[in-house]
């Protein structure tokens, strides 16, 4: 691609690609669904294997999709394509069909993601309320609160614009002056909100009990393997092309390996402070009145958390920041899903930014409205169950979110380890992963045997056990 191609598309920065990265790995999975599966997963050993996860096989995809990427300097559907091309591969323009799939994956869990991203800021917005008008909460009167808010389709569909609104507008600016600008700012912030919260809550009662629990060592089960392993793609936005397409704004003077090192460890790390402090405040509270507590995954942020923030001395602070900050993690990570999207309608349609922006956010804006009446308002797309879909996976919002985890990452993860491990040769690999690594990259031979026989068996045997009936979202 000549100079002039690569500057309209735009590049990052070497702080900014790591940022914007992070950013997109970080979101509500380490939040909000790490610190619930560890919880239900009885923590130690599941963490454990979460670390692992990451290392053997979300680390090995990050730098194939991030080198696919700056190789082809395309989203994904353009990048299979090229390369599959370059590399004389039989048959090589069906590869574009798994970049389609990263693509609609995009698009399908950002109709969603925003929904909750919307409770969200609702409830910073409702913790600004409490702070200054006082906490009136109680354990039931919250659950009730919870649901009259779920069930509310103004408020469901106007928090979910909102979100989305505030998303286009970032994409719609680019990659230097939108995405990157927008997480060079908040990816700091966060972690120093998210850090200052770990320093109070060593402080609490509970956070002795938080540590024991999250790093123990007890028995590992099956299905927390499991977990772990289909975890670990959601987490880092593994699956679907999005560190493709970040990939390919990243310069040639910087070394995919350690920044994709940096991104591992960051969202890693992440998570675990988020469960630090979630299980502090948790175990703060009595065992008695705890009861209950993790009995649906998708409500304690909002119904349990609130009410034991007012329960600590600096509650009145601590609630608005915290759901803040969650909102600004989510706003990085869907600004890379619509990012994706948008990549290919510029790329392959030849859109422009602003076109693809606003006709892309429209269009998942509206793909998210099932879903935003899914949760309560309309009950018929609240109780749609699909055959042979688990219970868990009820409702239109909830089997989108199980189709796409369940089915579309590991099989988009599959897909990009088999051609960056199989198709692509071993010289195009090490080329594009040692430029601008200033010099050998000594873990070559590890990383490619991990994309060539650990990451393929790993993901074939986590659809094994989903088609045998096993959900680990
Ligand atoms: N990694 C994000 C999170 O943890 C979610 C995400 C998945 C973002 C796939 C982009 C792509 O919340």
């Amino acid at each position: 691609m000549s100079e002039q191609k690569s500057a309209e598309r735009g590049t990052f920065g070497r702080m900014g690609f790591i940022l914007a990265a992070a950013g997109s790995a970080i979101g509500l999975g380490n939040i909000w669904k790490f610190p619930y599966i560890a919880y239900a997963n009885d923590g130690g050993s599941f963490v454990l294997i979460y670390l692992a996860a990451i290392l053997l096989v979300g680390a090995p995809i990050m730098l194939a999709e991030t080198l696919i990427g700056r190789r082809t300097q395309q989203s994904p559907v353009g990048a299979f394509l090229r390369l599959a091309i370059e590399e004389k591969v039989p048959g090589g323009r069906r590869w574009g069909w798994l970049g389609g799939l990263g693509v609609f994956a995009g698009l399908a869990i950002l109709s969603y993601y925003a929904v909750v991203a919307g409770w969200v800021v609702y409830y910073f917005l409702h913790c600004l309320r409490w702070s200054f008008q006082g906490f009136s909460g109680d354990a039931t009167s919250l659950v009730t609160e919870f649901q009259g808010f779920l069930a509310n389709p103004g408020l469901q569909i106007g928090f979910h614009g909102l979100f989305m609104t505030i998303t286009v507008l970032i994409v719609i600016l680019g990659v230097k002056a939108g995405i990157e600008r927008t997480t060079k700012f908040l990816m700091p912030v966060l972690l120093v909100i998210l850090l200052a919260m770990v320093l109070n809550s060593m402080r609490s009662p509970g956070f002795g009990d938080a540590i024991s629990f999250l790093f123990h060592v007890g028995p590992i089960h099956a299905s927390g393997v499991l977990e772990a392993l289909g975890h670990a793609f959601f987490t880092l936005s593994l699956g679907m092309g999005a560190m493709i397409t970040y990939g390919s704004y990243v310069s040639r003077g910087q070394s995919i390996p350690r920044a994709g090192g940096v991104i591992c460890l960051l969202d890693t790390l992440i998570a675990l402070m988020a469960a630090v402090v979630m299980f502090s405040i948790i175990f703060s509270v009595p065992l008695a009145e705890r009861a209950g507590t993790f009995g649906r995954s998708s409500t304690i942020l909002f119904t349990t958390l609130p009410r034991m923030f007012y329960d600590l001395p600096a509650g009145t602070l601590i609630a608005p920041v915290f759901y803040l900050l969650v909102a600004f993690a989510a706003l990085t990570s869907t600004i890379s899903l619509l990012e994706v999207v948008v990549a290919y309608f510029i790329d392959v349609r030849e859109w422009s930014r602003r076109k693809a922006s606003l006709v892309v956010g429209a269009i998942i804006f509206l793909a998210g409205i099932p879903s935003a009446l899914s949760v309560g308002a309309v009950g018929k797309l609240t109780h749609f169950q699909l055959p042979g879909l688990p219970e868990g996976a009820q409702g239109f919002f909830g089997t989108v979110d199980y189709l796409a985890t369940n089915w579309l990452l590991p099989v988009g993860g599959l897909g990009i380890a088999l051609f960056a491990g199989w198709v692509l040769s071993s010289k195009l690999t090490r080329e594009e992963l040692e430029e601008g690594h200033g010099g050998r990259f000594s873990l070559f031979p590890v990383w490619r045997f991990l994309v060539r026989y650990v990451c393929p068996v790993a993901i074939l045997w986590i659809l094994w056990e989903v088609l045998n009936g096993r959900s680990f979202a």
